[in-house]
């Protein structure tokens, strides 16, 4: 066993809200995925295209595989990270499905109390940060503890972000804000 399955690892739970086989989002995950310091697992939860569009009778009736396996590796995470492209000003349909998958039941779902960030690129000047915006306003209100300053919208039409020195370190700040949040005393 490796140290970094160890059972003690601090686990982040990734949402790549990009489907395409090479997307550049992915393999920022990946590459966080893989620097990942000792005692950190990065978790990039897969199979977000086999959930169905939410829908409560059908959640109610019978929770499809995918859902509950998403579930499961959320629940079974110390923080949740979306790494996301934009798609016309908001978050992919695919990233706010799963958040909507994640919300429920109701005031239960494995998203709620858990520290969220999100970080992502596109070639644009803005990187996405509508959709990052988006992301984190529909995360608060799935329950989510939305951690102060855990996103970076990063634009690639100037640097490759799989070798950009200080966006790499700014996507590991991410990471590391995630984890080190603790929540306000009640
Ligand atoms: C349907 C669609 C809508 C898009 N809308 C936006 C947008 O609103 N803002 C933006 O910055 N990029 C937009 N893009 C460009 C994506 O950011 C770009 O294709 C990105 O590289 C996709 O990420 P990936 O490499 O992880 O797949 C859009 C792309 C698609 C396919």
């Amino acid at each position: 066993m490796t140290i970094n399955s160890a059972p003690t690892a601090r686990r982040v739970a990734v949402l790549v809200g990009s489907l395409r086989a090479d997307s550049l989002n992915r393999k920022v995950a990946e590459l966080l995925r893989d620097q990942a310091p000792e005692g950190v697992v990065i978790d990039i939860v897969d199979g977000l295209a086999d959930l169905p569009f939410y829908e409560e009778t059908l959640d109610a009736e019978a929770t499809p595989a995918a859902a509950v396996a998403l579930r499961d590796r959320v629940a079974a995470a110390d923080a949740l990270l979306a790494i996301t492209p934009e798609y016309n000003g908001t978050m992919p349909a695919v990233l706010n499905n799963a958040i909507d998958w994640l919300s429920r039941p109701y005031g239960a779902g494995a998203i709620v109390a858990k520290p969220f960030g999100v970080l992502g690129t596109t070639p644009t000047p803005f990187g996405g940060k509508w959709a990052h915006e988006d992301a984190q306003r529909s995360a608060r209100i799935a329950g989510a503890a939305v951690v102060d300053g855990a996103v970076v919208s990063q634009s690639v039409l100037e640097i490759d972000p799989l070798t950009d020195v200080d966006a790499i370190e700014r996507f590991h700040g991410v990471v590391n804000a995630l984890l080190a949040f603790e929540p306000a005393a009640a």
